[in-house]
């Protein structure tokens, strides 16, 4: 019998190379899903689908005895939201409350997907995020996934691993795909005017190192990224070689763009919805330095990244041309 895994998360970017990855690795795959959820993209996916409901910890806890769930990969999660209230209770409580029940049913490992965020950049253009680095987050976001992470290490009977990735791109992706669409169109914005050190993981290559945690060691948090750091440029110069492109290069004043991105934020909000683009988002944008130290990945988890930067983007938008998002 093949064990089993539930990926929660399963109708979002990372949800779907998660799901991919587990079934490549013989793992029987539950996605949990929201009924609101657009999955349409996962018909073809050998796949059970269930509706876990993460404000309530008996019936979580039912759900993974009934199921039998040897495994849990928690993906879900809000990278957008109205309120830090609703970043801690989506990010922080459900995590918890998922985590709980996985420990009090004895599954083999609860694979957390946090994110960097919870650490933040560094503010000098020197140096690298290592293990050591205090947690500082800037954003109610990375608070809440702070919160989340504080919150599953108090659950001292649970097997869990906590993956920290770095910015995600790849096919599906949607929030770095609004920079690449602009590069496509031959505009290319950036934030003020300062240096910075970008880092980046390629979705495949994190799908990989979350099943690889899945048998990893016990009670252990690790920062992801594909290992390198980029200019604020990198990005852009690859996508154009890959496009064949040329864009008109500019950059807007950091105050500016504030005041958009609040106005912006306030619409969306009295429309009821988290904004793609908001005060915090710009924050992370024009933060300095986001370079990360991923050697005890590789040591204890066996990642050894697949995908730089250009590998990446060549796969990702030969995705995007192949589906019509790109031209
Ligand atoms: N993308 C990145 O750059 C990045 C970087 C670091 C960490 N992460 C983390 O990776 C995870 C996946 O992110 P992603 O980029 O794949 O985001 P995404 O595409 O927005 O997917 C988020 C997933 O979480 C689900 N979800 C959101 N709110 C929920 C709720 N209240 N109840 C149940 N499910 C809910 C969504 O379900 P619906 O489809 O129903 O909305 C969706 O399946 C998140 O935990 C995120 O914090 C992402």
């Amino acid at each position: 019998m093949k064990d089993r895994v539930l990926i929660t998360g399963a109708s979002g970017f990372v949800g779907y190379h998660l799901i991919e990855e587990a079934l490549k690795n013989n793992l029987e795959v539950y996605a949990a899903v929201r009924k609101s959820s657009r999955i349409e993209h996962l018909k073809n996916l050998d796949i059970q689908y269930t509706y876990p409901a993460f404000n309530d910890i008996a019936a979580l806890t039912r759900e993974i005895k009934e199921k039998k769930y040897d495994y849990i990969i928690h993906a879900a999660g809000a990278t957008k939201a109205r309120s830090a209230s609703e970043y801690n209770l989506i990010n922080a409580t459900y995590t918890f409350n998922l985590a709980k029940a996985a420990e009090e049913a004895g599954v083999k490992k609860f694979v957390f997907i946090s994110s960097l965020a919870t650490i933040g950049a560094l503010k000098s253009i020197n140096g690298l995020i290592t293990d050591n680095t205090a947690p500082a987050p800037f954003t109610a976001y990375g608070k809440s996934k702070l919160l989340a992470e504080e919150k599953l290490k108090s659950l001292t009977k649970l097997n869990y691993t906590i993956l920290r990735p770095t910015a995600v791109y790849g096919p599906r992706d949607t929030d770095i795909f609004i920079f690449l669409k602009q590069i496509a169109k031959g505009i290319e914005p950036y934030i003020g005017n300062i240096q910075q050190k970008l880092s980046f993981v390629f979705v495949k290559d994190l799908a990989v190192v979350s099943v690889k945690a899945l048998f990893a060691p016990e009670k252990s948090t690790y920062n992801i990224s594909d290992g390198n750091f980029y200019d604020r440029y990198e990005m852009a110069d690859i996508t154009k070689f890959l496009l064949k492109s040329k864009t008109i290069k500019f950059h807007l004043p950091v105050n500016f763009v504030k005041i958009v991105a609040a106005i912006a934020g306030n619409i969306s909000s009295l429309r009821g919805k988290a904004a793609v683009v908001n005060l915090e988002k710009i924050s992370e944008l024009i933060a300095v330095n986001w370079h990360c130290d991923i050697e005890r990945a590789k040591s204890e988890l066996g990642f050894y990244p697949q995908y730089n930067l250009k590998a990446g983007l060549t796969d990702t938008i030969q995705w995007y041309k192949e589906n019509k998002w790109l031209k």
